[in-house]
């Protein structure tokens, strides 16, 4: 324990480098709030007197086996609440004077399998060096001003290699850069349908797919779904009974299922919506987390698709950058429509851009699948036996809960426990039957620890469901 006097303005401080290693054990919840809750007690107990220097957020992270970010957010509540001060180039210390303990504080906070987005690791330590090597004025100066409507000609090839990468040869120039792909899909389809023109959507799809068709007062028609996503003969009966304009649909890790389309399957809806001439929109959002995967559903009718992948859910949401390919006849009007909703901004493209073209989105993407796997194996392990489909591996999974269970009930009961999970009727597509399922974003926790304790609770409290229906009503 080494012991020094540092002066920084009016605080005069006594150095402690402490080797405090905390534990957690006995705290329930995210490890974050587990951390926090260990501090305050330590800080409370004299443990960590006042001036006393807190380990660094990575010697901390090693210590406990948690990522960096989970001690950031730790110190950073705790700092929230007055208990610790972060003193920039010296460190993080417990504050001088009294420990004024926010009692109601809300240490336990719930963990969130309602979000659907990658786990926090490495994306990080790219984001820092990548904005460290533009915060210069020459490399800023390439991305400071409005970007052309389509976006800058190096993004669009950066788009076009990633596209290609995945199983779809486009060009640059049939790629625009969109700010995610719900601006690509808003854009899209305020092009090519009119009000009152039917839609054919998967019958439980992403609620902001049904916000946009409901949005832009188009006919939403339900498509039945098995294993493997859109049915087509279901698809078939939607176009003769309907006339669609659109099919849209998410072929591969397809939410909430997480169920993945086959190349037969493919080419097959390919050739029905040739045959009744109607448009494919297609959202490949997760499309970059499977490897090997089919190719994409617009390789096989590239000339009436649009096809859009984006970095919200592959490398890092904040990113928000999207790619559209698409026809080259739509290209000026989709562009227009993209005005409406403003540019992608440049500096974000121009990062995710770099991060394609060194090498760097592979990576990241690389991590995410074997963090993505680690998590599948603990799902496996605890709640495996309840999902449908059982084929599909990834980001989020889809069970089926035993009777006499309903989802809001179960959903209910499980945010009493504080494990937040997305309400089903949401993915539901018009007037259609909500199922007896949930979905799990078992990536979003940050701590797999955390993942595994919400899991272990969820099959608890399935095992042991209530003889009477009446309860779960
Ligand atoms: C299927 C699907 N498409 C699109 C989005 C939104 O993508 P972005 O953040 O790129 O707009 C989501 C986000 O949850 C999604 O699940």
């Amino acid at each position: 324990l080494s012991v020094a006097l540092v002066f920084g303005g009016v605080n005069c401080y006594i150095v402690s480098v402490t080797s405090w290693s905390p534990d957690l054990s006995s705290h329930p919840g995210p490890r974050y709030a587990a951390l926090a809750a260990t501090l305050a007690a330590d800080i409370e107990s004299g443990q960590l007197p006042a001036g006393t220097r807190l380990p660094t957020h990575r010697e901390l992270a090693d210590v406990l086996h948690v990522t960096v970010g989970t001690v950031t957010r730790a110190y950073a509540l705790a700092a929230q609440n007055g208990w610790i001060e972060a003193t920039v180039g010296r460190g993080t210390f417990v504050r001088a004077g009294r420990i004024a303990r926010k009692r109601d504080a809300p240490l336990e906070e719930a963990i969130d399998l309602a979000q659907n987005r990658p786990t926090l690791g490495p994306q990080l330590e790219a984001l820092a060096s990548t904005l460290r090597a533009l915060a210069v004025p020459m490399q800023l100066a390439e991305c400071a001003n409005y970007a052309p409507p389509r976006g800058h000609e190096r993004d669009r090839a950066a788009g076009a290699t990633w596209i290609s990468q995945l199983g779809y040869t486009v060009s640059a120039e049939s790629v625009i850069v969109t700010s995610g792909v719900q601006s690509a899909l808003f854009a899209v389809l305020s092009t090519v349908a009119q009000p009152g023109d039917a839609v054919a959507l998967e019958s439980l799809t992403y609620p902001g797919i049904s916000a946009l068709v409901q949005q832009q007062r188009l006919r939403a028609c339900a498509v039945a779904l098995d294993a493997e996503g859109m049915r087509v003969e279901a698809f078939e009966a939607v176009c003769q009974r309907e006339r669609p304009r659109v099919l849209i649909a998410v072929p591969t890790r397809q939410n909430p299922t997480g169920s993945v389309m086959s190349t037969q399957r493919r080419r097959a809806l390919a050739a029905v919506a040739e045959r009744y001439d109607v448009l494919i929109v297609e959202d490949d959002i997760y499309g970059p987390l499977l490897e090997p995967r089919p190719a994409p559903l617009s390789s096989f009718a590239p000339d009436r698709s649009f096809y859009s992948v984006g970095t919200s859910k592959a490398l890092l949401p904040a990113l928000r950058i999207g790619f559209l390919a698409l026809p080259a006849p739509y290209i000026d009007r989709v562009t227009a429509a993209l005005r409406t909703v403003g540019m992608a901004s440049p500096i974000l493209a121009e990062v995710t851009s770099r991060w394609i073209m060194d090498g760097t989105a592979a990576r990241l993407l690389s991590w995410q699948r074997a963090e993505a796997h680690a998590r599948q194996v603990i799902f496996e392990r605890v709640l495996g036996r309840y999902e449908v489909p059982r084929e599909a591996s990834g980001f989020h999974r889809f069970i089926e809960l035993p009777e006499p269970w309903k989802a809001g009930a179960f959903a209910e009961k499980l945010r009493e426990q504080r494990i937040l999970v997305a309400p089903t009727e949401a993915f539901v597509v018009g007037h259609g039957t909500v199922p007896r399922a949930l979905r799990l974003c078992i990536s979003s926790p940050p701590e797999r620890a955390d993942l595994e304790r919400a899991l272990t609770l969820i099959a608890d409290l399935l095992a042991h469901a209530p003889a009477h229906a009446a309860a779960v009503y």
